[in-house]
């Protein structure tokens, strides 16, 4: 449904979308699943440069790793996600491309890795987006993800940084992460993030520890779980691969960049653009109480973009929200 949080905001990056193709697979059906494209971008930097070289374009493809790299051994791995939309001008706009790169510079100094500057780092998203723009979907059906990697390559058999790193971004044609509402379970044993550790970044660590309790939820026909605060178990932090957000009459809150929530661009732009409409916009600890007792709610991400939350259950009790025509989202 449209609504006053759904609207577009400005992007920050346009190149000439020229469309060469229509027929490289069904653009109605795109689901948030790999569609492998042409290019891919690398760029390399060896702890004695300090710094990223200059990169370039390659055919899409396996990498090949030394066995001992640092990333697959320690995981000194950072991820990003971006979109890049065709619009009806048929120009492909970036969304706001150098919030990832700062975000991953942010990454990059927590886990120990040099990072690619701002410049080169917006710079090979461009690249990689206009390299691949005959996989951009049309105006309405979907986005280009683009998805940077930062990796420590070198060779390390001791628990120590990697004495090299790639930066690798690729990209694939998506559709909805989720289709309809998100039908979230709280989860009250398995913690996403703990204070002074990893959780406010996008380190490639944060994922694979919640596949269980995901996996489980699931099976019991949630469609996401939420992960409590571990430090007391009482406030909400975020789900899966989203942010949330609680509205209560005029009030938005969502929980604090803290160092166990991820900092999403998105949102960082439903705080501006909720504000700028005139919301009272909220970033503060959240008890589950008050997400159970809102008046909706809702999740943002860039792969699932803004969603509704249709319900919430915790310890048996479900609390279900209103969602739709005359709602937020
Ligand atoms: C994103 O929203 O881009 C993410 O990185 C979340 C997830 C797909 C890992």
């Amino acid at each position: 449904s449209r609504n006053a949080i759904g609207v577009q905001t400005a992007s920050d990056a346009s190149i000439n979308g020229d469309r060469e193709e229509h027929d490289l697979c069904n653009w109605d059906e795109l689901k948030f699943s790999l569609i492998p494209t042409d290019y891919m971008y690398v760029m390399k930097c060896s702890s004695g440069e300090g710094a990223f070289s200059q990169g370039h374009l390659t055919r899409y493809g396996n990498v090949e790793l030394s066995p001992s790299s640092g990333v697959l051994n320690y995981g000194q791995g950072l991820l990003e996600g971006l979109k890049a939309y065709r619009g009806d001008d048929n120009r492909i706009r970036l969304f706001r491309p150098e919030q990832n790169a700062l975000r991953m510079q942010m990454g990059a100094e927590r886990m120990c890795m040099p990072s690619p500057t701002a410049e080169q780092f917006v710079g090979s998203i461009k690249q990689t987006a206009l390299a691949n723009k005959r996989w951009v979907p049309p105006p309405g059906k979907g986005s280009l993800y683009i998805r940077p990697l930062l990796l420590g390559t070198g060779a390390i058999l001791g628990v120590a940084p990697s004495p090299e790193y790639t930066f690798l971004a690729y990209a694939s044609p998506v559709g909805n992460y989720f289709t309809g509402s998100m039908h979230f379970s709280v989860e009250d044993k398995v913690y996403r993030a703990i204070p002074g550790g990893t959780g406010g970044i996008k380190s490639i660590t944060n994922y694979s520890p919640i596949y269980k309790a995901v996996t489980q939820a699931k099976a019991k026909g949630f469609t996401d779980v939420i992960f409590l605060d571990a430090a007391t178990g009482k406030y909400i932090e975020e789900a899966t691969a989203c942010n949330i957000f609680v509205a209560k009459g005029n009030v938005i809150s969502t929980p604090p960049i803290a160092g166990t929530i991820l900092p999403g661009i998105t949102r960082k732009t439903i705080i501006e653009v909720a504000s700028w409409l005139g919301y009272q916009i909220e970033e503060r600890a959240i008890p589950l109480e008050e997400l159970m007792n809102a008046d909706e709610a809702f999740c943002t991400g860039t792969a699932i973009a803004i969603k509704p939350v249709g319900s919430v259950t915790y310890q048996g009790q479900r609390v279900e929200y209103k969602t739709g025509d005359g709602y937020l989202v």
